[in-house]
């Protein structure tokens, strides 16, 4: 595969927080300017319990859920088990994006290319839960035949993913707070979870009962290489953003970017329309500097990331 200048491609990066604190938005944010500075970015909606991310991409229908495409739920007789149940690898997850069947990839107009998990709605009484989606977003690896590409992954609200594993499989991880003190007690359960897993804390197995299990998820954490948190602010204004600062600041966390309250993107989410706000773009912009600043450290020690100022207007 050809090796590419843009420090992010081939990297994985998830995007974390509490419900409703704008990790689609930033997902989407995000991946527009990235596209923009040249890199080819995939972006799998791994929220099972939300829909409407494809228009914020401005496409028309969402791509078919790739649960469908490894063979299906377990619970009901499908090959994508839980990884909380069945820690090993899901099959033939490595993938050239033009090998897969077109119904389960879109693009959007500035080049993304978008995935889908796949989502609980519609799947029957009894359907089980989602953590075949999870182990989907754990697992799968996404690229083009003969490119690298950077994958973003939009995760379900809260700490249930996480604690599934899916942290393993990422090269960093962007914890999304709003003005809430939900949000930033997630951020900071998110920064602690990512320094044991680290440390080499293992993951809870008391349940498997083969040892093969038991070794295959000690196996997978211990090969984990995310390194840290970086935060992001959304949704703030002068004084929140002072407050979020302030909070973060006392548990050593310090955001890296902040997107601004602008009624234009709730508008567009309420409307179902494309995400096109230049403000916000160029805010995210110093999220992307502190992911390819945080990519070239890695192995090599971690850098302290610049405090973020608050916002003057
Ligand atoms: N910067 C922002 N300014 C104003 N409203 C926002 C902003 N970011 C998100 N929102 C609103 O918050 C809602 C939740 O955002 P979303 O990105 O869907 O969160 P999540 O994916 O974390 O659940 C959106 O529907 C939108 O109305
Ligand atoms: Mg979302």
């Amino acid at each position: 595969m050809k090796e590419s200048s843009n420090p992010l491609s081939g990297s994985r990066i998830g995007m974390f927080g509490k419900g409703g604190s704008g990790k689609s938005t930033i997902t989407v944010l995000l991946a527009k300017v990235l596209a923009k500075q040249g890199y080819d970015v995939c972006v799998l909606d791994a929220d099972s319990t939300n829909v409407g991310l494809h228009q914020a991409f401005g496409v028309d229908e969402p791509p078919e859920p790739l649960v469908d495409y490894f063979g299906g739920m377990v619970f009901s007789g499908g090959a994508v088990t839980c990884p909380v149940d069945d820690p090993t690898l899901l099959a033939d997850a490595e993938i050239a994006i033009e090998e897969l069947p077109s119904r389960f990839v879109r693009r959007s107009r500035e080049g993304v290319w978008l995935l889908a998990a796949g989502k609980m709605g519609g799947r029957g009484p009894g359907a089980g839960c989602d953590g075949p989606m999870a182990k989907i977003a754990r697992d799968i690896r996404l690229h083009f035949k003969h490119e690298e590409c950077v994958t973003l992954l939009d995760f379900k609200a809260g700490f249930e993913d996480s604690a599934r594993g899916v942290l393993v499989g990422l090269d960093q991880a962007v914890v999304v707070v709003d003005p809430t003190s939900a949000a930033v007690q997630m951020a900071i359960n998110m920064s602690e979870l990512v320094e044991r897993i680290q440390k080499g804390d293992l993951p809870a197995t008391a349940h498997l009962e083969h040892p093969d299990l038991v070794a295959a998820a000690r196996s997978l954490y211990s090969q984990a290489r995310i390194q840290h948190v970086l935060v992001v602010l959304n949704r703030v204004e002068p004084n929140s953003s002072r407050h979020l600062i302030d909070q973060l600041a006392q548990r050593d966390l310090h955001p890296v970017a902040q997107i601004r309250l602008d009624p234009s993107i709730s508008e567009s989410w309420l409307m179902g329309e494309r995400l096109e706000t230049q403000q916000a773009q160029k805010e995210v912009q110093d999220l992307v500097i502190a992911l390819e600043g945080r990519c070239q450290t890695t192995g090599h020690g971690v850098l302290e990331v610049p405090v973020h100022p608050a916002f003057t207007y």
